[in-house]
C-alpha cells in the first residue's frame, strides 16, 4: 500500500464517497463484474443479487439460508427483540411494564392496533370479545367426537380450523369489518375451545362462558367449576395468568408468526390460517417445550441427579428443554418476569417440588462452559410449566395456555401481512441438487441392492 494513502479503515465516513452511499459493493470474482447494491433499514433486497450472472442465460445468484438464520422477511412494526440485550417490545412499549401495568385484553388491543386503548376503545374492545365467547352447539359435538385422551393441542387445531365452516364472511379478508369481527371471534372462543378440550378429556359437563368475570376469571371458570356452586377465581391466579398471557402474546416472526403469515399470504381465511400456526407452535422446539420441560424435570426427578443430566446434555444425548432460543443470547426477559410471578403463585399453592431441580439447572447451566459459550439462557418456557402445575393444569395443557395469548400476536402479524403491499404469496426459492433427467424403468428392470 501506498504509504500516502491511509487504508480503508483509516478513512473517515464522510471522507470515503461508497461508505456515504449507503449501498454494499460486490465484486463477482468467476467475472470480475462489479454491482452496487442499495442497502435499506441495514439490509440489501435478495432479489437485488439476480443481476450477478455468469451469462444472460443464468438465473441470478440468491442468498441460501436454511431455516431464515439471517433473512428479514418482512417490515414489521409490532414486536421488537434486541436478542443480545434481552429486550422484548410490543409497539414501542417494554413487556416489563406492559406485564407490570396493563392486562391482556389491553395487551392484544395495543398489539392489533399499534396504541392502547382510551377507556372507551377499551369497554368496546372488552365488550366484543366476551361477547363471542360462546361456540355453536355443533362445535360442541366435534369435540365430543375426539377419543378421551386426545391431545388438546391437536383438538384445538382442529375447532379453529373448523369455525371457517362456521363463518363464511371470514373469506372477506380484505374488509376491515371483516377482520375485526374474526378477531373478535376468534380471541374471544380461544378460551371456550381451551376449556372445552379439557372437560372433554375429563369427561366432565362443559361450562359455558360467564361474561362477569375477566378474560383469565373466565377461563379458569370454564376450566375448574363445577356445577352448583358460584365458582370465583382467586385474584392471584387470575392475575398470574393475565401476565403469563401478555408475555405470550407476541413474539415476532418465530415458527408460528412466519407459519400465520406463510399460510395467509394464500389469502386463506384466518381461521384456518391460525389453526396451521397453532400447529407450528405445538412442537417441542417451540411452544410445546414447556410440557417437555416439565417432563424433564420429572424424569430428573432429584436435585442429586442434575449434574449426571447436563452430563448427558452436554454429550449430545439430550437437550435441556426450556433453555436455548435463536434470538434471545442472553436472559429471555419473559423468564426473569415468569420467575416472579412464580412466587407469587407458589405463595398461595405451595412450592412446586420440582422448582428446586428447576433452579439446580439453571445454576450449573448459567456456570457451565457450554452453555456459557454457546449463549443458552432459560427461555419463556423453562419456567411457565411449573407455574401451571402448581395451578392445577395438566401438562398436555400447557402448550394450549401458550396459543390462547399468542392469538392476538398472530392476528396482529396477519393483518400487518395482508395489508403490506410489498408481500405476495409466500414462495421460497431451492438449490436443487437433486437427479438429472432421467428415465422410467418398468419394475423388471429395477434390481434390489446387493444385500437388501
Ligand atoms: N440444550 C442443549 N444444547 C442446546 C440447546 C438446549 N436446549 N439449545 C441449543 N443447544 C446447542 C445446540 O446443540 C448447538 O450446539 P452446537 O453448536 O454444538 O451444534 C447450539 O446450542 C446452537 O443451537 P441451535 O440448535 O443451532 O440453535 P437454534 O437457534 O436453531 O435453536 C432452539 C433454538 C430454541 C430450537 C433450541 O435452543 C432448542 O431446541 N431449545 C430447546 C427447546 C426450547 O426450549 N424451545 C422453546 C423456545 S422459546 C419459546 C418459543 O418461542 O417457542
Amino acid at each position: 500500500m501506498d504509504s500516502a494513502s491511509p487504508s480503508a479503515t483509516q478513512l473517515k465516513k464522510s471522507d470515503d464517497p461508497v461508505a456515504a452511499r449507503q449501498s454494499l459493493t460486490v465484486t463477482d470474482n468467476r467475472t470480475g463484474k462489479s454491482y452496487e447494491l442499495p442497502i435499506t433499514n441495514g439490509a440489501i433486497r435478495a432479489s437485488d443479487l439476480r443481476q450477478i450472472k455468469l451469462d444472460p442465460a443464468d438465473f441470478g445468484m440468491m442468498s441460501y439460508d436454511p431455516s431464515f438464520n439471517n433473512t428479514a422477511s418482512c417490515i414489521s412494526r409490532v414486536t421488537y427483540i434486541d436478542g443480545d440485550a434481552g429486550i422484548l417490545r410490543y409497539r414501542g412499549y417494554p413487556i416489563e411494564e406492559l406485564a407490570e401495568k396493563s392486562t391482556y385484553l389491553e395487551t392484544a388491543y395495543l398489539l392489533l392496533h399499534g396504541e392502547l386503548p382510551t377507556a372507551t376503545q377499551l369497554k368496546d374492545w372488552t365488550n366484543h370479545i366476551s361477547h363471542h365467547t360462546f361456540i355453536h352447539e355443533s362445535i360442541k359435538k366435534f369435540l365430543d367426537g375426539f377419543h378421551y385422551d386426545a391431545h388438546p393441542m391437536g383438538m384445538m387445531i382442529s375447532a379453529v380450523a373448523a369455525l371457517s365452516t362456521f363463518y363464511h364472511d371470514a373469506k372477506d379478508i380484505f374488509s376491515a369489518e371483516s377482520r375485526q369481527l374474526q378477531t373478535y371471534r376468534m380471541i374471544g372462543k380461544m378460551p371456550t375451545i381451551a376449556a372445552f378440550s379439557y372437560r372433554h378429556s375429563l369427561g366432565m359437563p362443559f361450562v359455558y362462558p360467564d361474561s362477569e368475570l375477566g378474560y383469565p376469571g373466565n377461563l379458569l371458570n370454564m376450566l375448574f367449576g363445577t356445577t352448583g356452586v358460584r365458582y370465583r377465581p382467586n385474584p392471584t391466579l387470575e392475575h398470574a395468568l393475565d401476565v403469563l398471557f401478555i408475555l405470550h402474546a407476541d413474539h415476532e416472526q418465530n415458527c408460528s408468526a412466519n407459519t400465520i403469515r406463510g399460510v395467509g399470504s394464500s389469502h386463506v381465511d384466518p381461521y384456518s390460517a391460525t389453526a396451521a400456526a397453532i400447529a407450528a407452535l405445538y412442537g417441542p422446539l417451540h411452544g410445546g417445550a414447556n410440557e417437555e420441560a416439565l417432563h424433564m424435570l420429572h424424569e430428573i426427578g432429584s436435585v442429586q441427579k442434575v449434574p449426571d443430566f447436563i452430563r448427558r446434555v452436554k454429550a449430545g444425548e439430550t437437550k435441556l428443554m426450556g433453555f436455548g432460543h435463536r434470538v434471545y443470547k442472553n436472559y429471555d426477559p419473559r423468564a426473569r418476569i415468569i420467575k416472579r410471578v412464580a412466587y407469587e403463585v407458589f405463595d398461595l399453592m405451595g412450592k412446586n417440588p420440582l422448582l428446586e431441580i428447576a433452579l439446580e439447572c439453571e445454576r450449573i447451566a448459567l456456570e457451565d462452559d457450554y452453555f456459557v459459550k454457546r449463549k443458552l439462557y432459560p427461555n419463556v418456557d423453562f419456567y411457565t410449566g411449573l407455574i401451571y402445575q402448581s395451578m392445577g393444569f395438566p401438562m398436555s395443557m400447557f402448550p394450549v395456555l401458550f396459543a390462547i395469548p399468542r392469538t392476538s400476536g398472530w392476528l396482529a402479524q396477519w393483518q400487518e401481512m395482508l395489508l403490506d403491499p410489498e408481500q405476495k404469496i409466500a414462495r421460497p426459492r431451492q438449490i436443487y441438487l437433486g437427479y438429472d433427467t432421467r428415465h422410467y424403468q418398468t419394475i423388471d428392470q429395477r434390481k434390489d441392492a446387493p444385500g437388501a
